[in-house]
């Protein structure tokens, strides 16, 4: 079974082919991406209605460029999937239009496929992938959970952000330090050469018993820093501001798996979503795998981000779980707002 994957729920235009058997982990086959961040960067951030325009001239192109890398041509596909949300919604509508038209035009089932689902599956199109069950940590610039996932479609909700997501805690904090957009890779580089001990920011719900996060005080208190250090600020005042800053994002992410993985006992824990690529969260949580005896799995560095790959993987691993899926319509429906645990 061929599987295209249409993503095109925030600032990446993502199409892929996936191949997979009845069983054994699929096959990527070809896949192509355009990052829209050149276009935002100049306004300091996503905007929507430009995102949306820009999905539409770059999905067809990107559908050929994946047909001809694979030598796959469009009549062998059998079922077409896209990302159904949650995102900007008319940018989601994009991937779902192109995807609803094509299903139409060559009579073949259409499904939506959650964003998170995409992202937290990607591993296994990595050198290792993990095997079930898992604990999921999903760090993106939406999104901060911890998911218990016990087989495809069996994701339980553990602890999420209660307001700022961990990649926007990086966003925000960047722009405050005057760094261009996205900000999460421009800290990191500056943090390369600063001192994380400096500064002693909040890690705020680190001790609450539960397994939620709050990132929206770092801001704040990276804003206050900023203040006591005067107008200007010396280039090493603020790299050592950009690592305190990363540390302390660090500390509680790894800290909170920590005990999502003592709480669950499982000894597995997958990180995905674009703050997986983070070198520093990725030095940490291989220190503490290394000591505690758990098992990290990372997706390749080219699909921690946004991308078309994990749409189809994921509508393949549920077509191996239950053939073929209850929405294969061809209507059109997308869900800015949905819950994983709901899908
Ligand atoms: O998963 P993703 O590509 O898109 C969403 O679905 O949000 O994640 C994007 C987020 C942005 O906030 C970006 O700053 C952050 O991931 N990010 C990073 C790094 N690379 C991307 N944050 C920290 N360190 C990185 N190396
Ligand atoms: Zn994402």
């Amino acid at each position: 079974m061929i599987f295209l994957g249409i993503e095109s729920s925030c600032d990446e235009t993502g199409v892929a082919l996936i191949e997979a058997q009845a069983s054994g982990v699929p096959r990527l086959c070809a896949q192509a991406l355009y990052s829209q961040i050149d276009m935002h960067r100049a306004y300091g951030g996503v905007v929507p209605e430009l995102a949306s325009r820009d999905h539409i001239q770059r999905v067809l192109p990107l559908a050929r460029e994946v047909l001809a890398d694979a030598a796959i041509s469009l009549h062998e596909i059998d079922v077409i999937a896209y990302t159904q949300g949650p995102g900007l919604a008319g940018a989601l509508l994009v991937g779902a239009g192109v995807a609803v038209s094509l299903g139409a035009a060559l009579e073949r089932p259409v499904w939506g496929v959650h964003h998170l689902e995409g992202h937290l599956l990607s591993p296994f199109l990595s050198v290792d992938p993990p095997a079930f069950p898992f604990v999921a940590l999903l760090v993106s610039g939406g999104h901060t959970q911890l998911m218990r996932v016990d087989d495809v479609g069996a994701y339980a909700l553990l602890g999420e952000t209660i307001d700022d997501a961990a990649g926007e805690a990086f966003d925000k904090s960047a722009k405050l330090l005057g760094l261009g957009y996205p900000g999460g890779p421009a800290l990191a580089g500056l943090a390369l050469v600063g001192n994380p001990a400096r500064f002693d920011l909040p890690r705020p719900l680190l001790h609450s018993g539960d397994l939620n996060f709050s990132f929206a005080g770092l801001k704040t208190a990276v804003m206050t820093t900023l203040r006591k250090l005067g107008e200007q600020p010396t280039e090493q005042d603020r790299a050592d501001l950009a690592a305190s800053t990363q540390a302390a994002i660090v500390d509680v992410l790894a800290r909170k798996s920590l005990t999502a993985l003592k709480s669950t006992g499982l000894t597995r824990l997958v990180v995905a979503g674009g703050v997986g690529a983070n070198a520093a969260l990725r030095d940490r949580l291989g220190l503490e795998a290394a000591g505690r005896g758990f098992k990290l799995h990372y997706p390749e560095l080219a699909l921690c981000t946004d991308n078309g790959a994990m749409i189809a993987l994921a509508a393949a691993m549920r077509w191996q779980r239950k053939g073929a899926s209850a929405d294969s319509g061809h209507h059109f429906q997308v869900r800015p707002r949905w819950p994983l645990a709901t899908a």
